[in-house]
């Protein structure tokens, strides 16, 4: 049937605020059955999106065959059973815990609850993209700030800092680099960043790497703090979407006032209990991404090519190469990396022994066949 609606007035047209005018969408990698399917290939490997290779733990999917019948249901927009066991293992209050579907989620609700047109924001170059689409979204200033060996510069990041200033997004290990800091540098900065202005401290990857500092300690002594967890990585959650941000009480009561109601789905909460619950399968993951990290930067040294040392589950690798053309070639091959906007250089999760080693023939073959 055709519409017989006519507009009557052409200036009806709206147009988006002017920041999302200007916004490029972030661009997600593909799912392996979309490429699979427009390349005609099978078994490809996906070392794209910083994915458990393990997937996730098998009393996490029990626990989710178990609830499945809830799914009429809404879910308990308190969170109360994650919130409980966030409580249990890391000794925050109900009051100091904000959930997210997935931390991208708390990330958009921080911005949101924090930063008007008129403010500005500051990030690093080469941080997690999100950071950039949320400001711009917002059309609030952005202050992007020089990395230093593709590394946070936290004191140049504290010396950015204006008048107008509201939050600071900081990520701890960084994506896409792998980069991190120390306790002693991010002390140094918290002293220097004024009260009134939010610190957003992002631990997408900190369960990779026991040797990066407990940031949880010093939410008691900077209320203007706040940590994000996501349980998309390390925990093998990245499809249901589950994050959580830890603050003061005061900042988890604004979070909380634009959090949807019902944001993280019943059967995202029951899986993030039980993957919280099981440690074993954390440990398993650290293990399984040393082994597969030492193997990547072995080949990827055997190839005569360099990498930024990492903390993450992933590598920044500079291929003196051009990354898109890089990417292209390495699909034909059956492997999906990531090229990150930075020059020369691709982004590879780290994947189980076979995944890894069908990346490191793919990269010899495409970047020998190009000399
Ligand atoms: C640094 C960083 N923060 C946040 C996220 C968001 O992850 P999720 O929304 O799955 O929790 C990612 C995902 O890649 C990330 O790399």
């Amino acid at each position: 049937m055709t519409s017989t609606f006519t507009p009557t007035r052409s200036e009806t047209i709206t147009v988006a605020n002017q920041g999302i005018e200007r916004l490029k969408p972030y661009q997600p990698g593909k799912p392996i059955s979309e490429l699979e399917r427009e390349l005609g290939i099978h078994d490809i490997v996906k070392l794209a999106s910083n994915e458990n290779p393990l997937g996730c733990s098998d009393k996490v999917k029990q626990a989710v065959i178990d609830q499945v019948a809830e799914i009429g249901r809404y879910p308990d927009g308190g969170g109360f059973i994650l919130k409980d066991q966030i409580h249990k293992q890391f000794g925050f209050e109900h009051d100091q815990i904000t959930l997210g579907n997935g931390s991208n989620d708390l990330l958009e609700i921080i911005a949101r609850t924090f930063v008007s047109e008129q403010d500005s924001v500051i990030y690093s170059e080469h941080a997690f993209a999100v950071y950039a689409l949320l400001t711009q979204a917002i059309n609030a200033q952005a202050i992007e700030v020089p990395a230093k060996d593709f590394a946070h510069d936290l004191e140049a990041m504290a010396a950015a800092i204006q008048d107008n200033t509201k939050l600071i997004f900081i990520a701890n290990p960084n994506n896409p680099t792998g980069t991190w800091f120390e306790e002693a540098e991010f002390v140094q900065f918290m002293q220097k960043v004024p009260a009134h202005v939010v610190v957003v401290l992002d631990e997408a990857y900190v369960e990779y790497f026991p040797e990066n500092f407990n940031s949880l300690k010093f939410l008691a002594q900077y209320p203007n703090l706040i940590v994000s967890r996501t349980l998309s990585k390390c925990y093998g959650l990245a499809a249901l979407r589950v994050g959580f941000a830890l603050a003061s009480v005061q900042i988890t009561n604004y979070l909380n006032r634009i959090r949807q109601p019902f944001n993280v789905n019943h059967l995202a909460m029951v899986a993030a209990v039980a993957a919280l619950q099981d440690q074993d399968f954390i440990e398993k993951s650290r293990q399984v991404n040393k082994a597969g990290m030492a193997q990547l930067q072995q080949g990827i040294e055997q190839l005569g090519l360099s990498y930024v040392p990492s903390r993450a589950n992933f590598l920044l690798i500079n291929i003196d190469a051009d990354p898109a053309q890089t990417f292209n070639a390495l699909l034909k091959q059956g492997v999906i990396v990531r090229p990150v906007g930075i020059d020369k250089h691709i982004r590879v999760s780290i994947g189980t022994e076979a995944e890894n080693a069908k990346f490191l023939t793919a990269l010899a073959t495409v970047l020998g066949s190009k000399e």
